[in-house]
């Protein structure tokens, strides 16, 4: 039986960790981290993560201006308010959260958030830096899963990585950290001929299909590392990850959950990411 990795754990001591150290720097420098977050139309999903992040602020002490926007706001409304959040000097973090409506184009978006605010790491001068091995704003889930692989205690170096799913948000950069980190990297994706053969051969499989259960117990080396992304509902609206846990357990070494897994390290990620950039406001 796999032994589970818990995020939700290791986000909890983190996020005390932070609380503390927001303590003492908010009387020695006169004021919280601040993150702006907007959210633009109704996606429950989007409604939900913003909900949580908000929370994770609350707690961490990090103050958070969220912004709801319709979903007929036009991409110059948005980008206006982009604009106008990255010359207030007194917020320190801002996202966008994705996905926007058809009718805006991510991109534009993401282009302009200023560089220096860019909490979730997706602005492109971050993605290149990141890809060029230069100092750069780490993105919030493959961060968070690195952490949770290194504080299992379990090395990367040397080992068969292969990871589904090839998304800017979430294969892309695991790939590259997993990269740096001397992992051997596979990347596989819904039209990857034999799925099954390359999964085999994983000591670190990573999933991020976005498909219920979509990892099979028989598609996971014996002892292996299993990082689940998903967050789905199934046919009958139970939450479940991209990977068929109660099988899976059974085969792999360490396991992610999903809700409690990757789930809550995004979001500690942030509130890193956040306290990251006003540190550096003070050179600290
Ligand atoms: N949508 C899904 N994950 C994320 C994330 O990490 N950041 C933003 N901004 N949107 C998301």
């Amino acid at each position: 039986m796999a032994q589970i990795i818990s995020g939700k754990d290791l986000s909890q001591s983190l996020k005390d960790d932070m609380k503390k150290e927001v303590e003492e720097l908010s009387i020695k420098y006169g004021r919280n981290p601040h993150l702006a977050v907007i959210v633009v139309g109704d996606d429950p999903s989007s409604l939900s993560y913003v909900a949580g992040k908000a929370k994770a602020c609350e707690y961490v002490g990090i103050k958070n201006t969220t912004i709801h926007l319709e979903e007929s706001t036009t991409e110059e409304e948005l980008l206006e308010l982009i604009n106008k959040v990255n010359n207030d000097d007194s917020i320190d973090g801002l996202l966008v959260q994705l996905p926007l409506p058809r009718h805006i184009k991510e991109e534009k978006v993401i282009e302009a958030i200023d560089v220096n605010k860019d909490v979730d790491g997706f602005h492109p001068l971050n993605v290149s830096s990141l890809w060029q091995k230069k100092p750069c704003m780490l993105p919030c889930t493959p961060k968070g899963i690195i952490k949770l692989i290194e504080k299992a205690g379990l090395s990367i170096s040397g080992k068969n990585a292969c990871i589904i799913g090839r998304s800017n948000i979430v294969g892309l950069p695991i790939s590259k950290l997993l990269l740096d980190r001397n992992a051997t990297v596979t990347m596989c994706h819904s039209r990857t001929a034999d799925l099954k053969a390359e999964t085999k051969r994983a000591d670190i499989l990573v999933v991020a299909i976005g498909r219920p259960r979509f990892v099979t117990a028989d598609m996971i080396k014996p002892g292996a590392i299993v990082i689940d992304v998903g967050i789905n509902r199934d046919s009958e609206g139970k939450l479940c990850g991209d990977v068929d846990f109660e099988n899976a357990k059974e085969v792999a070494g360490f396991i992610t959950k999903v809700p409690g897994g990757v789930g809550p390290m995004t979001i500690t990620c942030l509130m890193e990411n956040t306290l990251e950039i006003y540190k550096r406001k003070f050179d600290i």
